[in-house]
């Protein structure tokens, strides 16, 4: 297929500002993220806190800004209070089993310390109360008052100062514990606001939000001028009941623009209600995959061991890489709305990092977020993309249409180094992209930096760690103001230039 795209740059044009924090992750007590994942005081692999050593250095090395805990659908009945000081295991509502309940703030605060990253709460506002909420914020930032005074008694003599707080999860949803009305929302926002911020001015707070006017209007029409952070979610391919994977990687990769039609929509809500420029979209559940945890809403006893079958590595490949790519590129081209994202979740499940025994996969989602976090930069430049499109079939067998080619350019506000993202959606062709507009006199190297694998369906595991992996090489390009390059089937790369 000798088609071309071509990608005209216009450096002088800064269309805004990329929030590192896009970049984030999301952890929540669900199956092995939290137990035999990030904590696991018996594995020879941990450190004195009990937190696996190899899974810490994997998130320091994308440069894990922000971690989103400890739900999900766990939140909507989780007692914080119950999980400091005494500890007492209970049974948890959500997903049916019993909480062991040693991983609770102290824990999860020390953990993103150890990572580097700001620690993100979502509050309970399924089962919860204002009271419960602006205590938790006590708990952790308050130098006077009771919650203070049994974080000191804890061991936990200075507050956490922990500045990130949402308030719920997904309320709007029929499967949550405690699901609200859109005016019981919107009360119980405002409420919960006014209390938190009363305990501390300076936190950022988010609410649970849904690309639908309805559900917004109301809560924003109250509260919004107390809020910071809008919150919504998204997975767009769902395991069988049986706990079976999709894998047509063409089915998959339809749907890599999916999550910026959801940007976009919920951008519009934002600016009906004259909140664009001071709410931001925190994006802070995301994964091409749902979770497989089959029979969720129904009563009776759950077959916990469908949800092995998220384990198994072989369930992600370079349409999760591919996905997780055109997602992040989405959230550089909304610089201006979308401030924060959390992959869901960071370890196990669905997520980046599988643990086992003996030491961690990286999974080729891991990969992105080591080229995106490490080789993009601050400034999205302004740039116009022509690229060549092909049909893929879609989730209802219908013929869509997708870019075979996705592109971004970053540029570093202080070096002025360039970072160009180039994801080919094709599964066979290679596609040839002409790059236009750099200063020739400004640049004269470039270090490209490719996530591929021998196959569409390419995946890491326990025995091919580096079956998906970063090819990294330098190129000599003779006019950087004009120049070709090839970007091989099915890969993510991020072009670097200086
Ligand atoms: O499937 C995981 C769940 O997905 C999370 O707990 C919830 O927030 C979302 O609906």
């Amino acid at each position: 297929m000798n088609q071309k795209a071509v990608f005209d740059i216009l450096p002088d044009h800064v269309d805004g500002s990329r929030d590192l924090m896009i970049f984030g992750h999301f952890l929540e007590h669900f199956h092995r993220q939290i137990y035999g994942g990030v904590f696991d005081p018996g594995s020879h692999l941990a450190d004195e806190n009990g937190f696996r050593r190899d899974v810490i250095e994997a998130l320091r090395k994308i440069k894990t800004p922000i971690i989103r805990w400890p739900g999900g659908c766990f939140v909507s009945a989780y007692p914080w209070k119950k999980g400091v000081g005494q500890r007492v295991p209970y049974y948890d509502k959500a997903w049916r089993v019993e909480e062991p309940n040693t991983f609770g703030t102290d824990e999860f605060v020390a953990f993103c310390r150890e990572v580097g990253a700001e620690p993100f709460i979502c509050t309970n506002a399924g089962t919860g109360s204002p009271e419960d909420m602006s205590d938790w914020v006590e708990y952790c930032n308050l130098e006077i008052g009771e919650w203070a005074a049994q974080r000191r008694s804890n061991g936990q003599a200075e507050p956490f100062g922990v500045r990130y707080w949402s308030i719920g999860n997904e309320n709007y949803g029929g499967w949550e514990m405690g699901a609200k009305t859109a005016d019981e929302w919107a009360r119980l926002v405002l409420e919960s606001a006014k209390m938190m911020k009363r305990v501390d001015h300076r936190i950022e707070l988010a609410i649970a939000s849904i690309p639908d006017l309805d559900w917004n209007v109301k809560a924003l029409r109250e509260a919004g001028d107390l809020l910071d952070w809008v919150s919504i979610h998204g997975y767009w391919s769902r395991a069988s009941d049986e706990g079976v994977f999709e894998k047509g990687y063409e089915n998959l990769i339809a749907r890599a623009f999916q999550p910026e039609e959801r940007i976009v929509a919920v951008k519009h809500i934002l600016g009906s209600l004259g909140y664009l420029g001071k709410l931001r979209i925190a994006f802070d559940e995301w994964n091409l995959r749902g979770w497989c945890h089959p029979h969720f809403m129904m009563f009776g006893p759950t077959d916990h061991a469908l949800m092995d079958a998220n384990d198994i590595n072989s369930n992600y490949n370079m349409a999760d890489a591919i996905f997780t790519a055109c997602f992040l590129n989405s959230c550089l081209r909304h610089c201006d709305v979308v401030g924060m994202a959390n992959f869901s979740p960071a370890v196990n499940t669905v997520g980046a990092i599988y643990t086992h025994a003996d030491g961690i996969v990286l999974r080729p989602t891991y990969h992105v977020f080591d080229l995106f976090a490490n080789h993009t930069f601050d400034e999205i430049l302004h740039s116009a993309l022509a690229s060549p499109s092909f049909d893929v079939a879609s989730e209802e067998g219908t013929a869509t249409s997708v870019p075979r080619l996705d592109a971004v350019a970053t540029r570093d506000s202080t070096t002025g180094q360039v970072g160009i993202t180039l994801v080919n959606l094709h599964g066979e062709d290679a596609i040839s992209c002409r790059v236009r507009g750099l200063d020739a006199d400004r640049y004269s190297g470039a270090t490209l930096r490719t996530v591929n694998g021998n196959a569409v369906d390419a995946y890491n595991d326990v025995d091919q760690p580096d079956a998906v992996s970063i090819a990294e090489g330098q190129l000599q390009i003779a006019d950087v103001s004009d120049f070709e390059i090839e970007c091989p089937a099915h890969s993510v790369s991020v072009l670097s230039v200086s």
